[in-house]
């Protein structure tokens, strides 16, 4: 199994889940994991960087034939503020995001959907986030590749459940979680051990959409009043 950033928060935590079911997990960050365990395998891989990226997906293919479940999870979110932030230093934060959280996914699956198509089980998860339905006023490109993966996520899983019914598309859809990226938000957060028992939850339950904790009154609210949603999220994240 790969996962993408093992080396944080709710990927670090997800590890830990995986570990204690013996799971073999190949570890993407640019940081080590801090679990220790011979079932773990860490690559230095910096996702903001396509050409690093596709040297890693080169080595993964070749050295593990056998791959069959990928977790896109790694992330990162900067916010965007048009009146108060540098145009350039703007367009860097918005580069580094674009990167991470939405072209190393999606180049992931142009190289890895057709090997895993033809496995007799595969997954690929996509974590993305309650954002990719509403999105906040201060973080408008980590939102916005948020909603790009969504939507990316929902297409691959037409064309599996047409071509390539034995692989698995999933997505999971975080409300706010205390980890070191939501640390200078005053929101409530729910706990990373909670949200991640709920993902662990999701997956064995074969859900292809896991909604966790206040996501999952999002998904009910905006189903009914898309408005009301984007409103309520905009106020709160206020
Ligand atoms: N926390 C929340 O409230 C929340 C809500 C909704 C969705 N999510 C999503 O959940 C995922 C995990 O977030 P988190 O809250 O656990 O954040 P986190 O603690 O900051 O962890 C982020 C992880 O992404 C990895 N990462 C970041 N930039 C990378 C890069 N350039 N190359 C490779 N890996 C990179 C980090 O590894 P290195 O730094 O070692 O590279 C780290 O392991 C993200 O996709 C995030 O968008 C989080």
């Amino acid at each position: 199994m790969l996962l993408t950033g093992g080396s944080s928060g709710i990927g670090a935590e997800l590890l830990k889940a995986l570990v204690a079911r013996r799971c073999r997990v190949i570890v993407w960050s640019r940081r080590p994991p801090t679990i220790v365990s011979d079932l773990v395998e860490h690559e230095a891989v910096d996702l903001a960087d396509t050409v690093a990226l596709d040297a890693a997906l080169d080595q993964l293919t070749a050295n593990h034939p056998d791959l069959s479940v990928i977790i896109n999870n790694s992330g990162t979110g900067e916010q965007g503020r048009f009146l108060t932030t540098d145009p350039k230093e703007l367009d860097e934060r918005a580069d580094t995001q674009i990167a991470v959280n939405l072209t190393a996914p999606i180049h992931i699956a142009n190289r890895l959907f057709k090997p895993l198509a033809e496995k007799p089980s595969a997954m690929i998860v996509n974590n993305t986030s309650g954002l990719a339905v509403a999105p906040t006023a201060n973080n408008p490109i980590y939102c916005a590749t948020k909603a790009g993966l969504r939507s990316f996520t929902l297409s691959m899983r037409y064309q599996a459940e047409s071509h390539a019914p034995n692989l698995k598309i999933v997505e999971i859809l975080l409300p706010v979680v205390a980890t070191p990226m939501t640390t200078q938000y005053k929101t409530r957060k729910a706990s990373v051990e909670k949200a991640t028992q709920r993902i662990v939850k999701g997956l064995e339950k074969g859900e292809d959409e896991i909604w966790v904790g206040a996501a999952a009154v999002l998904r009910g609210v905006s189903a009914i009043a898309p408005g009301v949603a984007r409103w309520v999220v905009k106020k709160l994240a206020k």
